[in-house]
């Protein structure tokens, strides 16, 4: 059998430059060699409660965007987490085998316990239980399926390393149950800057996002912050978040003709953000094509997902039954 490639994606909203270059390109390539599964984590994304028809925007909007952007729904499983029944189960069998003390450790929660205390509140305030099993949620999402490898950011290596945990008290406690799986973490992909230099992010506001209309994508390009020297003087391209932007998409010999230009001196920043424009709306043409036409149709969308979670089931089955017996539910 093929090995499996699994990633789950929580659905935040509109995808951007930084997402496609950290995660969806490197995972749709994995779809050659491992048998792809991918799943829009619509139960991480309660965590946040979000309003049912904000969460409903959101489903459709990362699903139209995996399909726009080439993943092939043919050779990989695509498919809604809630629609796994089997999910809640394997979370709560792992939940019993999941110190607490592991979770008081987890980033998320961490976070929001040291900003909560920083601010003079109680520890937990704003934390629900979703929260603070998000990790446990997720070793289910991975190992339910016997995954091999899990493409995922840097900011979810913690994550990765509590499933391996977590499935190695399992497998301590009931005997060998759980297949340890393999994080592939990108290193120098992640490096994506945002429009302002830090990192491209929706919670800081300075995304370039794949799919916002031409006018919108064209603006936000032009607010990509630059220092203000003039076209005549050298630049430093390689501190430059606008060149390190740019990059992503030029062809490899105009690349280095603007190279040359920041380091001579001759470069206008305006008209290379102008090319930049145009460069990432032909890249991004056909996928863009795509969304428009499959984010109003839903019931294509809800059928592609249904498909992929009766797959999803039938790999699940069989390693759920191992976790029954292994913990003696089932003889
Ligand atoms: N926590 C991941 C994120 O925020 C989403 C996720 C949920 C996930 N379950 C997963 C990723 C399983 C990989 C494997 O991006």
């Amino acid at each position: 059998m093929r090995k499996i490639s699994l990633t789950g994606i929580k659905p935040t909203g509109a995808p951007h430059i930084g997402n496609y270059f950290g995660m969806y390109k490197p995972a749709i390539a994995l779809t050659d060699t491992y048998l792809g599964m991918y799943f829009v984590a619509d139960l991480h994304a309660l965590t946040t409660t979000p309003t049912p028809q904000e969460l409903q925007t959101l489903i459709y909007e990362v699903a139209a965007s995996w399909i726009a952007l080439g993943l092939d729904v043919d050779k990989a499983i695509f498919f809604r987490q809630s629609a796994i029944p089997e999910i809640p189960q394997c979370t709560w069998l792992l939940s019993c085998v999941t110190p607490k003390g592991l979770m008081n450790r987890a980033h998320a929660y961490k976070a929001q316990v040291e900003k909560n205390i920083e601010l003079g509140r109680d520890p937990d305030d704003g934390v629900n239980m979703g929260l603070y099993n998000y990790p446990v949620l997720m070793a289910a999402d991975i190992l339910l399926y016997d995954s091999d490898v899990v493409p995922v950011g840097q900011d979810q290596k913690q994550h990765i390393e509590i499933t391996r945990d977590i499935a190695e008290n399992f497998n301590r406690i009931y005997g060998q149950t759980l297949k340890l799986p393999e994080g592939i973490i990108p290193e120098d992909v992640q490096a994506v800057p945002g429009i302002d230099g830090r990192k491209m992010s929706k919670s800081y506001n300075n995304t370039l996002p794949i799919f916002a209309p031409e006018k919108a994508l064209r603006k936000q390009v032009m607010r990509i912050v630059t220092d203000s020297k003039t076209p005549e003087e050298p630049k430093d391209p390689d501190s430059d978040n606008l060149y390190q932007i740019y990059r992503l998409f030029a062809p490899t010999e105009r690349l280095q003709e603007v190279r040359n230009l920041y380091l001579q001196g001759g470069l206008a920043y305006g008209a290379l953000k102008q090319e930049l424009a145009e460069l990432m709306l032909a890249t991004f043409a056909e996928p863009r094509r795509k969304y428009t036409e499959l984010i109003d149709d839903h019931a294509y969308l809800d059928a592609i997902m249904a498909a992929g979670a009766e797959k999803a089931r039938a790999i699940a089955q069989p390693v759920l039954a191992r976790m029954r017996k292994a913990v003696g539910l089932d003889r």
